[in-house]
């Protein structure tokens, strides 16, 4: 028979809405840190986690691939056992019985979770409302669902380009937001903690947003995945009050919460009448999720508390912050102290690039942060993310000055990153 040669343009046309030609942010940083000669590099970009899964965990799982019921389709709402963990897990937070059967369902990570909520609420020419910046995914979710993003910025600190703040000095304008609002408007998308500033939405500040949403009728998806990851205290959107609790769907993942994002397990969780159009979208997105690892993970939750796990992940991020951010108090670079998360944005605007530097076109024509993360790849071998990325083309020129580095890394990476980092003391001015 004969072959299609590679390289040869093939006669089948693909759907619109995943022709674009752009290179997202995560093929080029991922395509530069592993062809530059600088090796190995130091990858403090992607936020995946640099070390494996409590053993806990990890016993769960190798038990759940032994056993016949787990090894074949999950129900499309998820595994009961887990349900029922999740519901006792977040039951104290709502200070009610999350009901397992109709108020949680169970998704192929928080980024599938996502999706189906699109999937079950929005149509063609509805607007979605996001604060920038946001968590890149989120768009061609919107997207795919033929909806339209409209974005409200989160103001940085006044002085955030000479000083230290703490991440929640990143502020929303609440008459920006409201002017934002259209009758098409259908869905707000909120993220606390937020990738990738670490700002954690004070009570004050969800009560405004959520009083808009109230008024509009505007469904919130809160998501949540950083929820284990808090350094002050975090309040859940969904809590508030009953008005509040009736239009929004928490998105959470049980991969973030174990260091297993590779497991692609996430669930939804809000009012009944709402969590069932989320499963009958995820059920026809992909049926069910990965059964043996929802087993194991309703054998994490069962058994994390008792196990101090809970703490555990709190204590041993916030030292990992501390250590790593060392470096920009020892470069006397600002950065926003993050309140949750695993993620630090640094103010990259001391550093002097080099005159004609032989940047490539695709990076030459983005903005200043593209270039400063293709610059420390190729000259200190850090990988980082340029959070321009994460904002409208608008307001891209909030996010170019800053640069995000992910802390979920073990301690020797984030010391053998900052030694290399001493290396932008040529380049500050
Ligand atoms: C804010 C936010 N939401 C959702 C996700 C996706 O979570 P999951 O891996 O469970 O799909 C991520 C992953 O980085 C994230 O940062």
């Amino acid at each position: 028979m004969a072959q299609l040669k590679s390289g040869t343009k093939s006669p089948i046309q693909p759907a619109s809405r995943v022709a674009g030609s752009t290179m997202d942010v995560w093929s080029i940083i991922n395509a530069a840190a592993a062809t530059t000669p600088n090796q190995p590099v130091v990858n403090m970009g992607q936020g995946f986690f640099g070390y494996n899964p409590p053993q806990f965990l990890i016993d769960a799982a190798k038990s759940a691939v032994e056993r016949l019921d787990c090894n074949q389709y999950a129900p499309p709402k998820g595994r009961p056992r887990l349900r029922e963990a999740i519901s006792n897990a977040y039951s104290p937070f709502w200070g009610r019985k999350l009901c397992p059967e109709t108020e949680i369902t169970i998704t192929t990570g928080a980024n599938e979770g996502f999706l189906s909520c699109c999937m079950a609420f929005l149509q063609e020419g509805d607007e979605v409302l996001l604060l920038e910046p946001f968590f890149d995914q989120y768009i061609s979710n919107i997207e795919m669902a033929g909806a339209k993003v409209v974005s409200v910025p989160l103001q940085p600190p006044k002085s955030g380009m000479t000083k230290t703040h703490s991440a929640g000095d990143w502020t929303l304008d609440i008459a920006a937001f409201r002017n934002a609002i259209t009758p098409r408007t259908r869905m707000l998308v909120l993220n606390t903690p937020h990738n990738p500033l670490g700002k954690i939405f004070t009570t004050k500040e969800l009560k405004l947003i959520a009083d808009v949403c109230v008024q509009n009728n505007i469904l919130i998806i809160s998501d949540e995945v950083y929820d284990r990851l808090f350094y002050v205290p975090f309040t859940r959107i969904a809590t508030l009050s009953p008005e509040v609790e009736k239009i929004t769907l928490t998105l959470s993942s049980a991969g973030k919460n174990f260091y297993a994002t590779g497991w692609r397990v996430g669930w939804v969780m809000g009012p009944a009448e709402l969590v069932q159009y989320v499963t009958k979208a995820h059920a026809r997105i992909c049926y069910c999720s990965p059964s043996p690892l929802q087993e194991a993970f309703a054998i994490g939750f069962e058994q994390a508390e008792e196990n101090g796990f809970w703490n555990e992940c709190v204590s041993d991020m916030k030292g990992k912050m501390n250590l790593f951010n060392d470096i920009w108090r020892e470069l006397d670079m600002p950065y926003s102290e993050p309140e949750g998360g695993y993620f630090v944005v640094v103010n990259m605007s001391k550093v002097t690039l080099p005159e004609n530097y032989p940047f490539p076109p695709h990076v030459q024509e983005r903005p200043r942060d593209f270039k400063l993360a293709w610059f420390l790849i190729q000259e200190l071998g850090v990988a980082a993310i340029p959070p321009s990325e994460f904002y409208s083309p608008a307001n891209q020129h909030i996010g170019e000055q800053w640069m995000r580095f992910a802390v979920c890394k073990p301690d020797s990476v984030l010391e053998a990153a900052k030694e290399r980092l001493r290396g932008l003391k040529a380049y500050i001015s």
